[in-house]
């Protein structure tokens, strides 16, 4: 299995079946134990007039994900990037051993929830006791603090930043090919959403939360004093991956170094924002060198009018490939505070859904994992380039697989007709699994993806919970950076967008099917 680089944004991402049959619970809809291929109950009505009890199934099934050996390992709190399955059964079959700080920062932003006391993280974390998901998550969180201590202990010169690394031993260690390097976008990910983290747990009063909320803002803390050592270059530039010296010797070591990977620099302006508010807001730079970085940044953020059959002109910020993974900045940072930024990013939810109305597609594009060669089991690749090319910067794109996170972006506004998409997808065949929604699938429904990520499934449960702006504009507000935040979101997108068409089209819903090209579901999930 390839582990992906971090390139731009190319990272971009024990269940028993239940033999009961799913009983509707009248008004709150969904069931206590909805079965595995739940998607067959629900007709689009159904779900557009009742999205909580589509929501309670779906979670139910989601949270399976949440297993020791599948998602993460209990013995040391860490995420796992996900498992692959098997063709036939649906059963887990190779564990993905590995992780990254993305898929640390979906976890995190999840528990945030649970901690806030969400009945529906609860639905996803522990279905039989909600009133323990708030200590259970903290007892991972507690766990994973000091496996993030521990690394920083051995390998020190990267200064409390995360790379990909090895989480199925005790201690974690950077995988093979990231000895000695550093990405930014994960880590901005992963950083705002401790940042949020720790201010659910301060509001809980409760003692043992406040005293981890104390040792998470430690190690924030210290990332925050190495930020712009390890990742700023001068000139504006800030590392898209950095280059360690030698990741054992101290930051501080006088023969330590640290340099962009082959000059390139992180200045997008979709989720690797989050990273250069980070470095902007904690590195202690000038406001020389945090103008030039808006300087950098300024001609990646652009205006397209989108226009295809009857629908357009709609305008929305040009997307690198238009993959609903660039838009994961707006569930951290609250961005959505700006009016016009709500508004144009409502209108990418117009353009990604009637997009795919017109161009008969029956679900919508993200950077995913390509299907599974029946054969050998194996993933066939990632597919980076997937989006809507009449409004991106990347044009040539591989158009025949769909995936259910696609929609996250779009359950952000609209939950109805978000969860209708998600639901038209999950009716492919083997599109559930004994983990909850499956990877992705081809339109023509000849092939699927066998495999469970945090990416393709936590960043829509994120989306349906809300993200974290809530608590990250709280404590954004507390540390007096609040105000400086909304003053450079507004300066950027007001220089490039004034007028918006387009804001009267209504989002779209599906009219079309997979096809059915006679797979079997997993047997294990009907
Ligand atoms: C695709 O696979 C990679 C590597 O296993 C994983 O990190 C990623 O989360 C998967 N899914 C998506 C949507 O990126
Ligand atoms: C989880 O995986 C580890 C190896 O990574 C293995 O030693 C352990 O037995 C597994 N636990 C379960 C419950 O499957
Ligand atoms: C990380 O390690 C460095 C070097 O050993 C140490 O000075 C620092 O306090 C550690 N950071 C945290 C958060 O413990
Ligand atoms: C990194 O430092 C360690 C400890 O000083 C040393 O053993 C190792 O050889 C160094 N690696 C490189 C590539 O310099
Ligand atoms: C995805 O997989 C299909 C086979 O199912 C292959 O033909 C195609 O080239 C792959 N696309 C990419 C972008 O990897
Ligand atoms: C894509 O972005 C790059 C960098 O901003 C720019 O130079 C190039 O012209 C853009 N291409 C298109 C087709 O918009």
């Amino acid at each position: 299995m390839r582990i992906n680089p971090a390139s731009l944004f190319a990272l971009a991402g024990a269940a028993t079946v239940s033999a009961l049959p799913a009983q509707n619970q009248g008004d709150s809809g969904g069931s206590d134990n909805p079965s595995c291929r739940f998607v067959f109950e629900w007709s689009q009505e159904m779900v557009l007039n009742n999205p909580d009890g589509f929501i309670n199934d779906l979670l139910y099934w989601e949270g399976q994900f949440h297993q020791n050996n599948v998602s993460y390992n209990t013995e040391n709190g860490m995420s796992y990037d996900g498992t692959q399955l098997d063709w036939v059964t649906g059963q887990r079959t190779e564990k993905h051993t590995f992780s990254a700080a993305s898929k640390e920062a979906l976890q995190i932003m999840l528990y945030t929830h649970a901690i806030a006391g969400s009945a529906q993280a609860a639905r996803f974390l522990t279905p039989n006791h909600p009133e323990a998901a708030p200590d259970f998550v903290v007892s991972i969180l507690e766990l994973k603090l000091q496996t993030y201590l521990q690394f920083n202990e051995s390998y020190p010169g990267f200064g409390g930043f995360l790379p990909w690394f090895t989480s199925s031993t005790q201690t974690i260690s950077p995988v093979w090919n990231w000895v000695n390097q550093v990405p930014g976008l994960d880590n901005g990910e992963l950083l705002w959403a401790v940042y949020g983290c720790i201010q659910a747990l301060e509001n809980t009063g409760n003692s043992r939360y406040l005293q981890l909320a104390k040792a998470w803002q430690n190690w924030l803390d210290y990332a925050k004093s190495n930020v712009a050592k390890v990742f700023y270059q001068g000139d504006g530039h800030v590392c898209s991956v950095t280059n360690i010296g030698n990741q054992t010797w101290t930051t501080i070591d006088p023969r330590q170094t640290y340099q962009c990977q082959d000059n390139g620099y992180l200045d997008d302006p979709y989720e690797g924002e989050l990273f250069t508010f980070f470095v902007q807001f904690f590195g202690g730079l000038s406001d020389e060198d945090i103008n030039q970085i808006w300087q950098a940044k300024a001609p990646q953020l652009v205006k397209k009018e989108y226009h295809m059959g009857n629908v357009g002109p709609i305008t929305v910020q040009e997307g690198y490939w238009f993959s609903s993974h660039e838009t994961w900045k707006v569930m951290e940072l609250p961005y959505y505070d700006v009016d016009l930024i709500s508004r144009l990013y409502e209108n990418a939810e117009r353009v990604r859904t009637c997009n795919s109305v017109v161009t008969k597609v029956p679900g919508m594009f993200a950077s995913v994992n390509n299907s599974t060669d029946p054969a050998t089991n194996e993933i066939i690749s990632y597919i980076s380039n997937a989006g809507i090319p009449s409004v991106s910067n990347q044009t040539s794109q591989y158009l025949q697989v769909i995936t259910p996170y696609s929609t996250f972006p779009t359950i952000l506004f609209n939950k109805p007709v978000g969860l209708a998409w998600l639901r038209n997808m999950l009716l492919g065949k083997k599109m559930q699994n004994l983990y909850g929604s499956t990877e992705s699938t081809r339109i023509d429904g000849t092939l699927v993806s066998a495999l469970v990520t945090w990416d393709s499934k936590v960043s829509t449960v994120n989306a349906i919970l809300g993200g974290v702006t809530q608590w990250v504009r709280q404590k954004m507000q507390a540390d007096g950076i609040y105000e400086e935040f909304i003053q450079y979101a507004t300066r950027a997108y007001s220089s490039v967008f004034t007028e918006l068409q387009g804001e009267n089209v209504d989002f779209c819903l599906p009219d079309e099917g997979i096809t059915d090209a006679n797979l079997e579901d997993f047997t294990w999930c009907n």
